[in-house]
């Protein structure tokens, strides 16, 4: 490949610059790439190179690389977006970059998705006449370090339930105000997710989503992790230190299982988030702050603040909106569809794309009743893919929760295996061997987890095994 200083000279080498020019653009965490007019790779920076670099075998050719992910046609989108290079030199109607074209667009690249952002553009150069395309990449997922949002274009929340839905479609109205919002629902059922989505879909979206699990914070800590302290404030506070409430300003503070907030602190919490002012630990200045608060909980905060452990001001102050998320087991028809796009993220992961489900397992998946909801049920989705046998998931490749509650389901109401072939040994003879065998089956092979279902002990199932002749 041609370099970029043999092209694009005269311009830099004349001017000494081009050792400098390429250092910055090596230090940018944006991806840079530089083409002629006509598409001729230039120069690419290292972060671009990092994202052809996933693209597959064959990748050291980079103008393949951009093909196979499809980014060639920004290039052609680059040809749309004309800055002349006055606009380039001086800048006096602005960064030549306000002209150029943005795309979001989701790469597939080394094994990961990646949400991305594309600028395209095309700059004259000041010799005139020549110009060249320039693609920008930024990596949304990384930026500022905060957590990958929900691609607000995209699903963000999969579901097909009817409240789920009524929800959702309240949720960008919901986005745009800064009342507090209670989510209450199991653990795994999405509240994070759908707190992701309100900040993500808001006005406040740009800044920080600050999330505390109220839980995870020892009690003697929390009042200092939520408002800061100042230095001396307490041993060990050697300096000034802002809390989450200060650095959610202007954005989002997520409370999380605010049910295990201690009760001795709950009226300064309600100050803080009714007056949006508070001192931090130690001192008497006042600090007043801008953030939405969303709280999320497992637990029945009603049932708190009829015995007495939660305040009954900050319940009504926090829960101005609020949203019940029901569990998996009440929307069954969500399981097809979130099972799908599980199956679609791990592909797009690295996963293989040509595997399978037996009816059977998807059956005991259809009937399990996830207790751990969704994230549950995205934990078994890589369980199975990773235990699948020949491309296929079977019974034995999910989880063992998963095929206990099947082996129960199934002997439910059935007497133990013992006492069925004593009373009855001849007709039970059939039986037992089906039994028997559908035990093995739904345990994966597992002679222990069998002969607790069947309710014998190990020695005899296998006894019994070699009784009827089965491999043992
Ligand atoms: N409807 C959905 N569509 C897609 N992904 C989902 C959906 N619901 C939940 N998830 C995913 O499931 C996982 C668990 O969801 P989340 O963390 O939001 O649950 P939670 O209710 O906050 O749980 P906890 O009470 O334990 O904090 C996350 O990875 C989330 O992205
Ligand atoms: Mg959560």
């Amino acid at each position: 490949m041609t370099t970029m200083m043999d092209t694009i000279a005269p311009t830099f080498a004349q001017t000494g610059m081009d050792p400098l020019f390429e250092t910055l653009m090596s230090c940018v965490s944006d991806g840079i790439l530089v083409t002629d007019e006509d598409g001729g790779i230039l120069c690419l920076n290292n972060a671009f190179r990092e994202l052809l670099d996933g693209s597959g075998p064959g990748a050291a050719d980079e103008a393949a690389a951009l093909r196979r992910l499809g980014l060639d046609r920004f290039l052609a989108m680059a040809g749309r977006a004309t800055c002349p290079a006055t606009a380039t030199a001086a800048h006096p109607h602005g960064s030549p970059l306000e002209r150029f074209i943005r795309v979001k667009e989701r790469v597939r690249s080394g094994g990961a998705t990646r949400d991305m952002e594309f600028l395209c553009g095309t700059i004259g150069l000041p010799d005139g006449g020549r110009s060249l395309k320039v693609v920008i990449s930024q990596d949304r997922g990384r930026d500022g370090g905060l957590p990958i949002q929900p691609d607000p274009d995209g699903p963000g929340f999969i579901t097909n339930d009817r409240e789920m839905v009524s929800i959702l479609s309240r949720l960008e109205q919901i986005a745009q105000s800064t009342a507090p919002v209670l989510l209450m629902g199991e653990s795994g059922t999405g509240k994070t997710q759908i707190a992701r989505m309100i900040h993500a879909y808001g006005p406040r979206a740009h800044k920080p989503l600050v999330e505390l699990n109220c839980a995870a914070i020892p009690e003697q800590l929390l009042e200092s992790e939520l408002f800061g302290h100042v230095k001396g404030a307490f041993t060990g506070a050697t300096q000034n230190r802002k809390g989450r409430f200060q650095a959610a300003n202007g954005g989002v503070l997520l409370l999380d299982e605010i049910g295990e907030f201690p009760l001795h602190l709950q009226a300064k919490l309600l100050r803080a988030i009714q007056d949006q002012r508070f001192e931090p630990v130690g001192s008497d200045e006042t600090v007043e702050v801008d953030v939405r608060v969303i709280s999320a909980t497992n637990q029945n905060l009603r049932n708190m603040v009829n015995d007495g452990r939660f305040r009954a001001d900050l319940f009504y102050r926090i829960a101005v909106v609020p949203m019940k998320i029901p569990p998996l087991r009440e929307r069954v028809g969500d399981i097809p569809l979130l099972l799908k796009h599980f199956c679609t993220n791990l592909q797009a992961r690295g996963y293989p794309d040509d595997v399978t489900c037996t009816p059977e397992a998807m059956r005991m998946m259809m009937d399990y009743p996830w207790p751990g909801n969704v994230r549950e049920m995205l934990n078994a989705v890589e369980h199975a893919y990773i235990c699948a046998i020949d491309k296929a998931v079977l019974p034995e490749s999910l989880p063992q929760d998963i095929r206990h509650f099947a082996m129960g389901a199934r002997f439910k109401g059935m007497r133990p295996l013992t006492r069925f072939a004593h009373a009855h040994p001849v007709q039970a003879q059939g039986g037992e061997d089906a039994d028997i065998r559908r035990a093995l089956e739904l345990a994966g092979g597992n002679k222990s987890e069998a002969a607790k279902a069947l309710g014998i002990d190990r020695t005899t199932l296998w006894r019994r095994m070699r009784k009827l002749g089965m491999t043992v």
